[in-house]
């Protein structure tokens, strides 16, 4: 099918009139009758008692307000009005109710402590909310109890209480457009998987997504749209959802769960022709079966292979064309040797028997698989980390190569000794070799040689002219080595003020009286040596009140040193978080002069040094602060040129640290707007004294929270004890939130918040709803669209 964009132009072309005029809400003890409906304010959804066939039996249920009806929730699925009418009515206490024609409660939302006036209210999201509207508190709402179909924004997944776990999962009709009593399928967010989605036809599994690798689930490409939908997972140890976003709010979109097929099939809304149209089903034509191939088989070409060719499938099997049993190991695991061999582009298997450690590198989660004899196989994927699965591997899908579809899984098989040395004997001659090579360049290389090596070549992506190194170095002084070591004491360890990425950094009085800071590369770190020459290339060509300044550099023999201008002050870690003895705290105004500053020293980097660059680490240990407590951002080790033209750097690998890094990075989408993120975290760390990091939920979500109690104040530090202006802290709060977008095109840039940072009286723009936030913070609640704005600040 073709989706293009001409579904985007779908405008709905909806009547607004309501013909009961129950407008959208039902106060407590107010009844709905049979005939009467309540219609969401933007009159999309409507609810009511409905019929399915000419028989008299009603529901009570939610629908798509269109041309082409489409019923979304039901509430008495079990439990239908036989004969008569119904009445739905809310109790005083915020219990929902459905009584039929005799006056007995056939249906309830089960007891409610409504402390105020309760009411329900028919949300534009589509889905009934008891709220209490004293407290405001939600005491129920429609998308605890699913029926077959999930809308936007709507959460699927579980939450695990101290002896249960409460689940929200999709089950289909008993049959489609007739029976809405619930049926054979159900489709959840599996708990007792890694997060992924599984189909269940009775207690079988009938297909699963696999897992979430952090762009999509790993064996369903399709979903592969971010120009139209977002998907969303989240999970912790106490339970897991998932829900998926229209980028365009106004498309209308369901996705279904098929009472026949057992499929989930995903609509929206077509205004030119009015009806639904199909935007895919899951599984596809292309999706076996579950575990058609059997355990360690590969559903591949449209038929079943072994996953790797040290497995069989037997003779007769293989004759038969019946897959199912799998296949059988040529070696046997029980010898002392094993080996990985990867299996590329793969739908991973079954992760019902998989363990998941999302704290491991890949390396790690290898040895671990490898020392424990029992783990048959291991995959890393973003977002999940390490996975690896304990007894048969099953259900597994090789995607086509060039699609690029899928994850790599290593297989763990047994391996003759005779392989091993051979390689062994490889690897010692090629080390001897590399060895050799790398004595023979450090004796041929000459200081002045390495210089030349160092700056000659422009790095990262400033190829296009590379003279501009060269001249930029030349304002640097060049140091001699014994001068650095007179300076700094002999490198002694008292003189340590602090430790870089790439080594230490010492504190140094030349002759002259002048203090410095060096940072002295260390001889292990051999990737630092490219961060270092980024470093050198970026501190040359940027000058900038608000960058900290290189004085010079020393190189001796192989070791590199750098001389910055000394920063009496410390970092604005250390004044924030490890205040050295003797120094007193950094007052309000201090923190925003401050903030002001760096917002500067971003802009130029940014915006006004004539290219673009991207600092990619703002954190308060990368910004110094010098006597007068001016800011100074630091440690370029990371920083990159930009290329306008390309955003997308899928070979990037993610750097920067953790607490301070976009949620976008994830995806390899690197812009300026990732240190907007940054900077935004760095205000919320200023105005707090608070590591967003120790911070049990992370500040976002303890911003959120105060903000949604009306006591956003509480987030200042307490240690601010002078008066300090509460319009400056709600402001910089509402300028860090909107930095903390998780949508990267949402936030403002450098320019528009150094503005709103200096100039009071600039207008801020308002924020986003909830959503934007979702991706930062934990459980889900639905909420109105209308109702998500935020109190103002
Ligand atoms: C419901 O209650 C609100 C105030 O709580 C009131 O303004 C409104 O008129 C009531 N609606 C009906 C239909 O009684
Ligand atoms: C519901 O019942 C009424 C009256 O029996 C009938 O006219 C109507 O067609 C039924 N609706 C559906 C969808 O069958
Ligand atoms: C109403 O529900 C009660 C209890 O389920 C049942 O006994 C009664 O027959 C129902 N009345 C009608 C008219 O269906
Ligand atoms: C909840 O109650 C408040 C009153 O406290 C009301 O303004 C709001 O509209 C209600 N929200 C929902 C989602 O029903
Ligand atoms: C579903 O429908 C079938 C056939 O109409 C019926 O036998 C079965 O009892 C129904 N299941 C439920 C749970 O109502
Ligand atoms: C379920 O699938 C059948 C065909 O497989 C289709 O005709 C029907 O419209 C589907 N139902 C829904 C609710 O999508
Ligand atoms: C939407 O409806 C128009 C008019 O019937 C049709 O031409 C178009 O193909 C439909 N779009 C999709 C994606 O089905
Ligand atoms: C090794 O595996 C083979 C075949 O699976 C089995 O027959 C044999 O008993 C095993 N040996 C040990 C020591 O487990
Ligand atoms: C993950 O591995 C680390 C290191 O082996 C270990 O300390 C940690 O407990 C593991 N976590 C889980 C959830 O297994
Ligand atoms: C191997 O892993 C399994 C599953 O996590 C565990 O039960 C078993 O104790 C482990 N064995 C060893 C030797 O670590
Ligand atoms: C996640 O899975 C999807 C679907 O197979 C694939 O296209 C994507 O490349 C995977 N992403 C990562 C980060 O592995």
């Amino acid at each position: 099918m073709d989706h293009r964009i001409d579904f985007f132009i779908a405008i709905l072309l909806l009547s607004f009139t309501n013909v009961d005029g129950k407008g959208n809400a039902l106060n407590a003890s107010e009844a709905l009758q049979d005939d009467q409906l309540l219609t969401s304010t933007n009159g999309i959804f409507q609810l009511g008692f409905f019929n399915t066939t000419s028989s008299n039996i009603r529901y009570l249920g939610i629908w798509y307000n269109l041309p082409s009806k489409m019923i979304v929730w039901v509430a008495n699925r079990d439990h239908p009005i036989i004969s008569g009418s119904g009445t739905f009515y809310l109790s005083p206490a915020g219990t929902l109710f459905i009584q039929n024609s005799t006056g007995q409660d056939i249906w309830s939302t089960g007891s409610q402590f409504s402390q105020g006036e309760p009411q329900a209210c028919l949300l534009d999201s589509g889905h009934l909310v008891v709220n209490d509207t004293e407290t405001g508190k939600i005491l129920w709402q429609s998308s605890y109890q699913l029926s077959d179909s999930l809308l936007a924004n709507t959460p699927l997944g579980y939450v695990k209480l101290l002896d249960s776990t409460l689940e929200y999962q999709l089950s289909s009709w008993n049959s489609t457009g007739i029976d809405p009593s619930p049926g054979q399928y159900v489709r959840k967010f599996d708990p007792a998987r890694k997060n992924e989605l599984v189909t269940f036809k009775g207690s079988y599994v009938f297909y699963r997504t696999g897992p979430w690798n952090g762009t999509g689930w790993n064996g369903f490409p399709k979903m592969n749209k971010p120009e139209l939908l977002r998907f969303h997972v989240s999970a912790s140890d106490d339970g897991g959802y998932f829900w998926y976003e229209p980028i365009n709010p106004l498309q209308l979109w369901i996705q279904v769960l098929n009472s026949s097929d057992g499929r989930t099939y995903r609509y929206y809304w077509n205004a030119s022709n009015n009806n639904w149209a199909l935007f895919w089903t899951a599984p596809d034509q292309s999706t076996p079966p579950y575990a058609t191939c059997g355990p360690y088989g590969i559903y591949y070409d449209s038929t079943c292979h072994c996953c790797t060719g040290d497995f069989h499938y037997k003779k007769e099997d293989l004759d038969k064309q019946q897959f199912s049993g799998g296949c059988i190991r040529d070696r046997s695991l029980n010898g002392t040797y094993h080996k990985f061999v990867t299996v590329t582009n793969l739908k991973l298997p079954d992760t019902i028997n998989a363990v998941a450690n999302g704290t491991l590198s890949k390396s790690e989660c290898e040895s671990w698989c490898q020392k424990n004899s029992s783990c048959t196989a291991f995959a890393y994927i973003g977002w999940q980390g390490c996975l690896a699965w304990f007894g048969d591997i099953i259900d597994m899908q090789k995607f086509n190569p060039d699609d690029g579809y899928g994850d790599s899984l290593y297989i763990r098989v047994a391996s003759k000794k005779g392989s091993h040395n051979w390689k062994i004997i490889f690897i010692i001659v090629g080390v001897g070799i590399a060895a050799v090579l790398i004595l023979l360049a450090a004796l041929i290389l000459i200081r002045k040689l390495l210089i030349r090596w160092l700056f000659n070549k422009p790095l990262q992506t400033g190829e296009n002219n590379p003279s501009d190194g060269e001249e930029d170095i030349q304002i640097f002084e060049s140091f001699d080595f014994n001068t650095i070591r007179k300076a700094t004491g002999d490198f002694s360890k008292a003189n340590i003020i602090g430790e870089g990425q790439l080594g230490q950094v010492y504190e140094g009085v030349l002759d002259s009286g002048e203090e410095i800071a060096v940072k002295r590369l260390s001889k292990h770190a051999s990737k630092g040596k490219e961060q270092l020459k980024n470093e050198l290339y970026l501190l040359a060509k940027l000058k900038h009140r608000n960058l900290v300044k290189l004085k010079g550099f020393c190189v001796q023999q192989q070791e590199i040193m750098l001389c910055y201008e000394f920063m009496q002050n410390n970092s604005l870690d250390r004044m924030l978080f490890r205040l050295p003895e003797g120094a007193s705290e950094l007052n309000w105004e201090q923190r925003y002069k401050i903030l002001q500053g760096i917002s500067s020293g971003l802009l130029y980097l940014h915006e006004d040094n004539g290219d673009i660059v991207i600092h990619r680490d703002v954190k308060p240990g990368n910004i110094l602060l010098d006597r007068k407590m001016v800011p100074k951002i630091s440690d370029f080790g990371l920083a990159r040129l930009y290329e306008e033209e390309r955003s997308f750097f899928p070979n990037t690998s993610i750097v920067g640290t953790l607490g301070y890094m976009a949620p976008e990075l994830q995806n390899g989408m690197l812009s300026t707007k990732a240190d907007v993120y940054s900077f935004g975290m760095v205000i919320l760390e200023t105005i707090s004294g608070e590591r967003n990091t120790s911070h049990p939920t992370g500040l976002i979500s303890l911003v959120l929270q105060y903000l949604n109690e009306g006591r956003l104040l509480e987030l200042k530090d307490a240690r601010l004890k002078e008066p300090c202006s509460e319009g400056e802290i709600r402001r910089c709060i509402h300028i860090a939130l909107l930095c903390l977008l998780e949508e990267p095109q949402m936030r403002p840039n450098m320019r528009e918040i150094n503005v709103m940072l200096t100039s009071k009286s600039s207008p801020i723009p308002s924020l986003p709803h909830l959503s934007s936030f979702w991706g930062n913070v934990g459980p889900p609640t639905v909420v109105d669209s209308s109702s998500l704005l935020y109190h103002s600040l």
